[in-house]
């Protein structure tokens, strides 16, 4: 058992799909031994409010710690804060473009940047539809760098019911990469005879 917590930085930023990253925190902090540090973007304040109906408060509440997209000052600013991994859920194709970019230009950025150069690993859940060259070539850049681009597509071989079961099978194979026990979401075992 390691001494402290297993540090995920969780981002929302202003992509359409911000219950990614509510659900994400709501089933990180059912796994013992977690501790979220949450970033909410300006722009994911109001995709928040328009897609779930939640204010920034009712959110962050989730989380076990808070930061300001502004406060560059942060724990998670720096390689020598034990964070273990991050997250970007969803992930705009302007952060996708910043952390591409190595700008650091907010802590969401910066927080990547950290995960980049410390080889710790980094998740873009990133969202667009259709891709343009830009962001073909930033998501090939954070590829070349070892980030992980994980663009929230819905599968249908476990035959989702609802969106809640579209959302926790995605949701469940990002906290599969970090190697976390849970029990979200059905695992395919095999096609049925
Ligand atoms: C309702 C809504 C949906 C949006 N969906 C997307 C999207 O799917 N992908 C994207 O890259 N930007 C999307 N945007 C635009 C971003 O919010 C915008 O580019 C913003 O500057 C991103 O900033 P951030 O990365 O700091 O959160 C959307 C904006 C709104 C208001």
């Amino acid at each position: 058992m390691a001494d402290r917590p297993q540090r995920l930085v969780i981002a929302i930023t202003g992509a359409t799909g911000a219950v990614y990253g509510v659900r994400l925190l709501q089933h990180l902090r059912n796994i013992e031994g977690v501790e979220t540090h949450l970033v909410i973007s300006d722009a994911a304040v109001l995709t928040l409010h328009q897609e779930t109906g939640l204010q920034r408060k009712e959110v962050e509440a989730l989380a076990h710690v808070v930061h300001k997209q502004n406060n560059i000052g942060a724990s998670i600013a720096s390689g020598s804060f034990q964070a273990d991994g991050m997250v970007i859920a969803p992930c705009s194709m302007k952060t996708l473009a910043s952390v591409a970019h190595g700008l650091s230009d907010n802590l969401i950025a910066r927080a990547a940047d950290v995960m980049l150069k410390e080889r710790r690993r980094l998740i873009l859940m990133v969202r667009e539809t259709p891709f343009n060259l830009a962001h073909l070539r930033n998501m090939t850049a954070v590829t070349e760098m070892g980030g992980i681009i994980f663009p929230p597509l819905p599968s249908f071989y476990h035959q989702p019911q609802s969106i809640d079961d579209m959302v926790d099978h995605t949701v469940a194979r990002v906290i599969d990469l970090f190697g976390l026990c849970h029990n979200l979401a059905p695992r395919w075992n095999g096609m049925n005879p």
